[in-house]
Parts: C-alpha cells; sequence; structure tokens
C-alpha cells in the first residue's frame, strides 16, 4: 500500500448491475481519478450462490476491466454477509440476542462469530479467494468483512457461552482467581464449577461489573477471532498483500487498540452528521484516533458519504463545498486515501436513499460533479502521501476504561468517557493543536501536555508512569473520576486517584453530582467565573492548590481544580464538569504551561494542520465557516490547490482549503 499517491475511489458492488453497466463504471472512474475501489464486500452469495459452488467469472471479468483502466483493488472477502443458505443449513450460526432471541437473516452481519459453520465456510471463501486473486495485478490491498460488531456486538448463543468459559479459564486458570476478581462474595454469586458460568443474559437487575467487563473484552476479542482467521488464510497464501478491516471511530464494541496490531493499514469509516454545526470537531478527534492507532502510520478513510445517508431520522444533503472540505479534513489528519460508500448508487436494497458518487440521476448531478473535481485535485498531490502529522499532546483513551465506566450502578449515567475526551480535546482543536490519542501505558517520549479525561479504570503501573513524566518536566491534567478501578473493575483500595494520589496532591473524599439542570458558579484564582454542572468532588488537597473553587452553596470556597507543582512539572486535576468557556480557561492554562503555541493564527473557524515530510512541510488552513476570511501567514508559501504563487496571506472561500508548502528554509516558526 505505500504508493506515492493519495487514494481516492469507494465501494464498488458490480453484482448490483448487468455487465452492459460496468465498462461504463470503469470508464467514469477513470475520468474521476479513482485509484481504488474496494470489491465485492456483500457478494458472498454471488461468489458462492450454493454451498461449496463458487463462481468467480463475474469477478475475473470486473478485476481485469479495473486493471485495465489503472484502478487498483482492495479486493473485499465478502463474509460480513452470509447468503441465504448458511442460515437456512445452520440456524445455529445466527446471533442471539441477551435475551435470548434468535435473529433473522433477510439484513447482513447475521451470524454468530464463534459459529463453526460460519467460521468454515468464510474460511473456504477467503482461501478460494485468494488462491484466484492472489497474484492479479489489480490487487493492492485485502478488505476484511465489514465494520465487526457494526450491528451485532455480542451474541449469547451457546457456542459463545462455551467460548466465553474457555476464555476465562485461559484468563484466570482458577475459579479461585476468578472468584476473586468477579467479586463474587456479593449477592451470592461464588461459582463452584466453570459450566456454572454464563455470558450476561438479561437478568433481574445489575449484573456483576467485573463479570460484565470481561464480557466486553471476550466479545471484542471473539470478533477479532473472525478477522484473524482470514488473516492468517491471506498473509499464508498472499503474504505480500497487506490487509485492513474498516473501523467505525470510536465505536463501543471493539478495543481497537487491541485490533490495530492486526491490520496493516488502519481504516475508517467516517460519517459526520451535515446537521450538527460542530461536526468536523468529531471528525477531527476521530481522524486524530486513526492516526493515533498505529503510532502516526498514515490510514485510509475507507468509506464517507459523498452527499446524505439514509439511516439517521431525518438526512441532511452536504451543501456545496463541504464533501471536499470533510476530505481534505482527513488528509490534513494524517490519511493517505480518501473513499466513499459507495461508487454507483444502488436502485434495490436497504441503501437505495443512501448517497453515491455515481448518483441514480447520474453525471449531470453536483455530486459528481464535486467527486469528479475533488478526484482531479488529488492528482496532484502525490507529494503529500506518507508525510505525517506529529501530535504535541497526548490525550489517554481506553476501551476497557470507558466500558467499566458506563456500566449500570454509576453515581451519574451523564458522566460519559467520550463527552469528557470530546470535553478536553474541544479547546485544544480551537487553538490548533495536534493531539495524539493514547493507549494508557504507552510510552510518552516527545510530549509536554499529557491528558487523562476520566479515566476510570487504571492499571497500577500508570501511575509512576506519569509520575516520571511530570518530575521530569512534563504537565499532566487528570479530569474527574480518574483512577477509580483496576483492571477487573474492583474499586482501588485506599480511596481514589489510586496511584495518582501523590502526583497530583489531593484526595478526592467525596463524590457529590450536582443536581441535573442546576449550573453552579466556580471562580479561578485569576479572576475569572465559570459554571459547572452535573459532577463535583469533594478534594481534599495535599500539597495542591486551588485554582479554581465553588463560589457558592454547600461546597462553597472548596476547590474544584488544582495545581500541583511535582519535580520540574505540574500536575492539574479537575474534580467536575466546567462549562465551554472554563474548559476553555483550564487548556489554555496548561498549554501555556507546557509551552504549546498554536501553528499561526487563525481566525475562528479555521483548522489548521501540519503534515510533515522529509523534503517539505504542508500547512493545511481548512475554513469550516461560512464566510470568506483572509489568514496571514507568517512566511509566504504557495498554496498547492491556488495558483502556487507563494503569498504572505491567504484567502479562503467560504469552506475553502488551502495547502501551503514550506520547504525546510522557508519556514520559520512563530516565536
Ligand atoms: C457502513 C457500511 C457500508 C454502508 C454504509 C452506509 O459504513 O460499511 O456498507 O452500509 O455504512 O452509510
Ligand atoms: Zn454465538
Amino acid at each position: 500500500m505505500a504508493e506515492p499517491r493519495i487514494r481516492y475511489g469507494g465501494d464498488y458492488n458490480p453484482e448490483q448491475w448487468p455487465p452492459s453497466v460496468w465498462a461504463e463504471d470503469a470508464h467514469l472512474m477513470q475520468e474521476a481519478g479513482v485509484n481504488l475501489v474496494s470489491l465485492g464486500v456483500f457478494a458472498w452469495s454471488w461468489l458462492e450462490p450454493q454451498p461449496g459452488r463458487y463462481d468467480f467469472a463475474w469477478l475475473d471479468q470486473v478485476l481485469d476491466l479495473l486493471h485495465a483502466h489503472g484502478v487498483q483493488v482492495a479486493l473485499a472477502t465478502a463474509t460480513a454477509s452470509p447468503p441465504p443458505w448458511l442460515s437456512h443449513l445452520y440456524p445455529e450460526s445466527l446471533p442471539v440476542t441477551a435475551e435470548g432471541i434468535r435473529l433473522a437473516p433477510g439484513s447482513r452481519q447475521h451470524y454468530c462469530p464463534q459459529s463453526t459453520a460460519y467460521r468454515n465456510a468464510a474460511a473456504a471463501l477467503v482461501r478460494r479467494l485468494a488462491e484466484r486473486y492472489g497474484r492479479h495485478p489489480a490487487l493492492a490491498l485485502w478488505h476484511i468483512n465489514n465494520e465487526y460488531g457494526c450491528h451485532v456486538r455480542e451474541c449469547f448463543c451457546e457456542q459463545c457461552a462455551a467460548a466465553f468459559r474457555r476464555w476465562l479459564q485461559a484468563r484466570y486458570g482458577s475459579l479461585d482467581a476468578l472468584n476473586s476478581a468477579w467479586g463474587t462474595a456479593f449477592w451470592s454469586q461464588r461459582y463452584g464449577d466453570w459450566a456454572e458460568i454464563l455470558p450476561p443474559c438479561r437478568a433481574p437487575t445489575a449484573g456483576n461489573p467485573s463479570q460484565l467487563l470481561d464480557w466486553r473484552r471476550f466479545c471484542s476479542a471473539s470478533l477479532q477471532e473472525c478477522f484473524a482467521l482470514e488473516r492468517a488464510i491471506l498473509r499464508e497464501l498472499t503474504p505480500g498483500v497487506p490487509a485492513t478491516t474498516n473501523f467505525i471511530g470510536f465505536h463501543r464494541p471493539l478495543d481497537y487498540w487491541a485490533w490495530a496490531e492486526t491490520v496493516d493499514v488502519v481504516a475508517n469509516d467516517s460519517y459526520p452528521d451535515p446537521a450538527d454545526p460542530e461536526a468536523h470537531v468529531g471528525a477531527a478527534l476521530t481522524h486524530d484516533l486513526m492516526r493515533s492507532l498505529r503510532a502516526g502510520q498514515p490510514w485510509l478513510l475507507m468509506e464517507q458519504a459523498p452527499d446524505y445517508v439514509q439511516w439517521r431520522e431525518h438526512n441532511l444533503a452536504k451543501p456545496p463545498g463541504l464533501m471536499r472540505l470533510w476530505s481534505y479534513q482527513a488528509l490534513a489528519r494524517g490519511a493517505d486515501g480518501l473513499m466513499f460508500f459507495q461508487w454507483r448508487a444502488s436502485r434495490a436494497g436497504a441503501e437505495q436513499f443512501h448517497s453515491a458518487m455515481l448518483p441514480h440521476g447520474g453525471t449531470e448531478t453536483r455530486t459528481w460533479r464535486e467527486v469528479r473535481a475533488l478526484g482531479r485535485e488529488l492528482a496532484n498531490l502525490a507529494e503529500l502521501a506518507g508525510t505525517r502529522v506529529r501530535g504535541e499532546v497526548a490525550m489517554l483513551y481506553d476501551w476497557e476504561s470507558r466500558w467499566a465506566l458506563e456500566l449500570e450502578g454509576r453515581p451519574s449515567r451523564h458522566l460519559r468517557a467520550l463527552e469528557q475526551l470530546r470535553a478536553c480535546y474541544t479547546p485544544l482543536y480551537a487553538r490548533n493543536i495536534a493531539v495524539d490519542l493514547l493507549r494508557p501505558g504507552a510510552a510518552l517520549d516527545g510530549y509536554r501536555l499529557v491528558i487523562l479525561p476520566s479515566l476510570f479504570l487504571m492499571r497500577e503501573e500508570l501511575g509512576p508512569q506519569l509520575a516520571r513524566f511530570v518530575a521530569a518536566g512534563g504537565v499532566l491534567l487528570v479530569t474527574c473520576f480518574s483512577g477509580i478501578v483496576d483492571a477487573n473493575n474492583q474499586v482501588w483500595a485506599g480511596g481514589s486517584l489510586g496511584s495518582l494520589r501523590a502526583l497530583l496532591g489531593l484526595r478526592a473524599t467525596e463524590i457529590a453530582p450536582i443536581p441535573l439542570g442546576e449550573q453552579r458558579s466556580i471562580r479561578t484564582a485569576d479572576g475569572h467565573a465559570f459554571s459547572c454542572a452535573v459532577w463535583a468532588e469533594v478534594l481534599e488537597l495535599e500539597g495542591a492548590s486551588a485554582i479554581a473553587s465553588y463560589a457558592a452553596g454547600d461546597y462553597a470556597g472548596q476547590a474544584a481544580a488544582t495545581r500541583y507543582a511535582y519535580g520540574a512539572g505540574a500536575a492539574y486535576y479537575l474534580g467536575t464538569m466546567l462549562d465551554a468557556g472554563g474548559m476553555q480557561w483550564l487548556l489554555e492554562t496548561v498549554r501555556i504551561e507546557s509551552g504549546l503555541t498554536p501553528p499561526l493564527t487563525a481566525p475562528n473557524g479555521v483548522e489548521a494542520c501540519w503534515r510533515h515530510g522529509p523534503g517539505a512541510s504542508y500547512l493545511f488552513l481548512l475554513n469550516h465557516t461560512t464566510g470568506a476570511v483572509e489568514v496571514p501567514l507568517d512566511s509566504p508559501a504557495p498554496d498547492l490547490l491556488g495558483d502556487r504563487v507563494p503569498r504572505r496571506s491567504v484567502r479562503l472561500a467560504p469552506r475553502g482549503v488551502a495547502i501551503l508548502r514550506y520547504l525546510p528554509l522557508d519556514h520559520q516558526p512563530a516565536a
């Protein structure tokens, strides 16, 4: 996949069209600058119309045709939607819900991840595809399955129950260890035989939090086994061909830290809602996660909508220029390819009202014109491929912690991991500070600011690692309800904050949530007033000093946010949820203390990101507003999307984009 060009294309489903249309497809792909398509993602029942009877003639033809038109292929293994014969012959291959209902076929993803029938049939298909197409010159990438866990994230059938028990046996070794890890002394849950252990099916009330956390881990691993099964066959038969599967951003059920280790390139599907005026902030955060999953390696935007989707309650179109702007945003944040769902709009099926690169209306449409124009622009941007974004701030994010935090039986359902992450991210985004997401425990070298947004589950080693980071001059910000439970989802002995207590110079002695709908006033030590809501903790300072305090009410005068000088650095703690202005103030405080400067003074709503290559650095400017803006530059640079004449300032049209190229000597960073 290491290609000196930007990948451009989409899902291509030729089985939905008569062969007479394929030639037109190939020709139009060429016209639009398409150089990669994800082929046959849902084609299983066409590739294997009857059990063990394969039909590859049509696919042979399509691959040859694409190759002749210079279009490479991310060939799908087509295992995401089993053919009707599979569930007809093997009803036990269908997944079962927590209530014990077996889901029917008729849509897609109707397979139990542990089903032997499903796995055998999938493996046989993958083997044949690899044997047949492994050396085809159009093959660039394997696209394994599709969006694992998108619809069916867990299955409660007998096969899954047995697999869960095996997984637990491997993890704990003995029932004593399991009983202790799960705290089964509570509510008489002590297990005396492995056979007694079940998945967390629908029960009278809240289940065991340690069991639930292990179940989430198991479900992610169980789907990952399906991926690994296919990956192993492809590696055996086509060792030189990279493989991926498309992720779904911060998708809750799958621990993508673990998954990312086993893909060759991270691929993601991104569907920000055009109706959300802040959609670009969430998209930026998700792109940053994708770049971070494999330590900065360029990633692939595998799917985005050329225009509208059909799966929200009310689906807005992307107004002119928005598709282009959001495409460049992914590029700015480290993508080396931009792809869509899908190439040609389907006439039939559940997604007949989903947009496509080639709409029902054909080439005489705005969408087509925008798609073609973007493809042509990208053809001139090959030099960006392989360049890297360098994050300056590390935000720790962990699926396990999110699973543990968002169970029933917590002090508030309104403390959510992603919302806390986003609250810390937004002010940094607004200042154009580049953020990497890190798995807790990852090396912190090179970062000056580390943030733990409500990292509820914390392993013991993290405290000492963070202490070394701060002692050496780093700045740390920890937000509310961090360091509460261990890897078994059991509360750390000795009270909150676990091993962070000495580093933060305080103890959180009480959780005192704020009535919903109520705002409390906060005053900062440097004279600002903000409000906070939902969550509050009573902080007992053990060396830290208050930088913000509650201004009224029962807790008047008590610390809401603190700073503790530790070694050569400083550790901050926030024990509540501040309003947007308050978060801006807090993140500015830690940003300034860590010496991080924005890349330039950009008007509000203009996003700026650097990508760095061996020969040049590129500053992307993205205007997320609907007005034109003028952006002054520190030093003149040519705009790769404009006339390429170096100028001291850039004019961005509404939703406009510029990519400024700086050669090593041009660029004098702001003092
Ligand atoms: C997902 C799937 C695609 C398609 C799109 C529609 O991303 O991977 O097959 O269903 O959604 O938005
Ligand atoms: Zn199952």
